[in-house]
């Protein structure tokens, strides 16, 4: 696999002139409106990149934008690859193994999710400070290569805490409401039912989603410290579920997208 990263992360210092990221960012469902605020200087379709698997959903374009956002030469994510897509894990995480090798010293990750936490609301951003792995494929599964990272990775602080505490101070000065918590990620395709919403709250989640734990794992794989910030597109709370549809959690998402981009570029700014 080493290979394969490196060959895939020299052919895209080729097409973008060694353009060098400090940063890394993931976007998700709904959110690509951060890329708006990006002076872009080079985009690649995630068709023409070598070894880059191709992205299906709806809402998700599929390609990687560098530019300047906050100051700070970035290379953001427009569209990620879902476990659900079927793609396997190794799939899912293989950009962030590239983004590594084009050296990004932070990755910022977005997703929408589920609110199972009662005291959230719908349009509710949440910083996520932990997670809960229900996915039934580990990306880290089968032979460890050294050189990308420990056999056994450490994953008591996921989430960077500096990163979080500096959040939640732009956050006050925005006079953003912001909401904390642990987020599980599943593997979808469905909705959670009602008792598994329950199931997941009890279990100590907050929000539920499809996304961001296999690749939050692998950026601890390999030492990068990490911030994810989470759209609450819907509630598995008793008593407020109602029917949820992908189209309902884009649109949702398109109008938290402000904020978490304001959030977002102001972090990056001032780390
Ligand atoms: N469950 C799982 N994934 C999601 C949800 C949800 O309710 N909302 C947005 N992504």
């Amino acid at each position: 696999m080493l290979a394969q990263i490196k060959s895939t992360a020299e052919f895209i210092k080729a097409e973008t002139s060694n353009f060098a990221p400090e940063v890394g960012i993931i976007l998700g469902t709904g959110l690509g409106g951060l890329v708006k605020e990006i002076e872009i200087k080079y985009e690649l379709p995630y068709d023409k990149i070598p070894n880059f698997p191709v992205s299906t959903v709806e809402g998700h374009s599929g390609r990687l934008i560098f530019g300047i956002l906050g100051g700070k030469n970035v290379v953001a994510m427009q569209g990620r690859f879902h476990y659900y897509e079927g793609y396997d894990m190794k799939q899912v995480t293989f950009p962030v193994r590239v983004l590594k090798y084009l050296d990004i010293k932070r990755l910022f990750v977005s997703n929408a999710s589920g609110g199972v936490n009662p005291n959230f609301e719908i349009g509710d951003l949440m910083i996520i400070n932990d997670h809960i792995n229900f996915f039934p494929e580990h990306p880290l599964r089968g032979r460890n290569d050294n050189q990308l990272g420990t056999r056994f990775p450490d994953m008591s602080d996921a989430y960077n805490r500096e990163y979080i505490d500096k959040a939640h101070a732009i956050g006050k000065e925005l006079g953003y409401k912001l909401q904390e918590g642990v987020y599980a990620g599943v593997s979808g395709p469905t909705f959670e039912t009602p008792a598994e919403y329950k199931f997941f709250f009890i279990a100590g989640s907050d929000a539920v989603g499809m996304s961001t734990v296999p690749e939050v794992i692998v950026a601890r794989h390999m030492k990068i410290p990490v911030f994810a910030i989470s759209i609450i597109t819907d509630l598995g709370v008793p008593g407020k579920i109602v029917e949820v549809t992908h189209e309902e959690v884009q649109q949702v998402a398109a109008k938290a997208e402000e904020k978490m981009t304001k959030i977002m570029t102001k972090l990056i700014a001032e780390l």
